[in-house]
């Protein structure tokens, strides 16, 4: 038996971190099913040579050919660019990739903070739908509108996911929490519905709403920023909507020292993605100094997503102890170029 894994390299420093995370793989050796690495297309710089940036050979190939796929980072450009659209969000729709998991942890010795939260982010919907218009109008010159969806069916997929993973974290002694994150304080109705939906799940599984197995609480966003900077230990599992969850998980990486560190999986009922949360890091691209860290996490709660559960915490012990020796790279004040912190872990494991 094999593991067929598709690789997505894409953009910029994805092409430095996911080589990285395929070392860490073949290192694992007989602890998981021989991995065979399918290397797929996608990106900004593959539209630039092809006309597209999500080739049908590559959707088709993560339908059909591979058990799961690593995906690295696309550069997408901050102006529009005619017949370009991201590949990273059509891959979560095409796939139906509907959660993003990822856990943001501080290491004892690395960062003062305890930080141990996992931020569930819808992945499907809300303002990345990308349905933008732009018009003209006497009065306002142009005018551009975007068209956010938040449905029933996506909201409760979230929830269940959410509430999967806080039963999961509760411990006899100490419930897990659940954070609902939404701004329905003026968004009743696109936040108000998201929140409803999050708490109705609830009601279908007697440990969900089990108050001495999970404490269910519900934050405003923006003061959701605040307190996640001031208490970040107050937090365990946070649920929210697209956009909310997208930032969120960037400024929870800035609490555990790099965003070079934070992992993420994009998981549906029959398939999963890992990803780091980075993106291309074009101010260092080329230069063999990229944290390949979140990668090599993200390799792992992949196969823990697979049931590989004991060659995934593994990887993370390994990387925990490289990190903790002091082999680092310079976004974590170290010294250590990509491959030495890979060679690193590969000789741990
Ligand atoms: P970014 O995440 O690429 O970089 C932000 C900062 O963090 C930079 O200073 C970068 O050097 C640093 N950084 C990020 N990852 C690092 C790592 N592994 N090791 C060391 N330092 C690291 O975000 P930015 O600059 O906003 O976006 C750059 C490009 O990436 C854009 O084109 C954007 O569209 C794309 N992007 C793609 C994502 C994806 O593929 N899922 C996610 C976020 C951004
Ligand atoms: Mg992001």
């Amino acid at each position: 038996k094999k593991l067929r894994i598709g690789m997505i390299p894409a953009d910029g420093v994805g092409r430095e971190v996911l080589p990285a995370a395929q070392r860490i793989l073949e290192a694992l050796g007989s602890r998981i099913p021989k991995p065979e690495f399918t290397h797929l297309d996608a990106g900004f710089e593959y539209f630039t040579r092809h006309g597209e940036a999500l080739p049908q050979e590559t959707v088709a190939a993560m339908q059909n050919d591979v058990d799961c796929a690593l995906f690295g980072a696309v550069g997408s450009p901050t102006r529009k660019v005619t017949g370009y659209s991201s590949p990273i969000v059509a891959l979560r729709k095409k796939l139906n990739l509907y959660a993003n998991v990822r856990p943001v942890h501080s290491i004892n010795g690395i960062d003062p903070r305890h930080v141990d939260m996992i931020i569930v982010r819808e992945n499907t919907e809300c303002l990345y739908i990308k349905q933008e218009t732009l018009t003209t109008t006497e009065e306002n010159g142009k005018e551009a509108r975007a068209t956010r969806l938040i449905t029933e069916r996506a909201s409760k997929q979230i929830g269940r996911m959410a509430f999967r993973i806080a039963l999961a974290r509760a411990r006899p002694e100490q419930p897990a929490g659940l954070t609902i994150v939404h701004k329905s304080n003026v968004l009743s109705t696109t936040d108000g519905l998201f929140r409803e939906s999050v708490r109705a799940v609830m009601q279908e599984n007697p440990d969900w709403s089990d108050a001495s197995k999970i404490v269910v609480g519900e934050q405003i966003v923006d003061s959701m920023v605040y307190r996640m900077f001031r208490e970040p230990e107050a937090f365990d599992v946070v649920v929210a909507p697209n956009l909310y969850g997208d930032i969120l998980s960037d400024a929870a990486a800035a609490l555990v020292g790099s965003l070079g560190l934070v992992p993420s999986i994009n998981a549906g009922d029959t398939f999963v993605m890992g990803e780091p949360v980075h993106g291309t890091a074009p101010d260092i691209a080329g230069l063999g100094i990229v944290n390949p860290v979140a990668a090599i996490r993200s390799a792992a709660l992949m196969l823990d997503h697979l049931g590989y559960t004991e060659p995934a915490k593994q990887i993370e012990e390994a990387v925990v102890d490289v990190l903790k020796e002091g082999v680092r790279t310079k976004d974590l004040g170290g010294s250590a170029t990509t491959e030495e912190v890979v060679a690193a872990i590969e000789k741990r494991l």
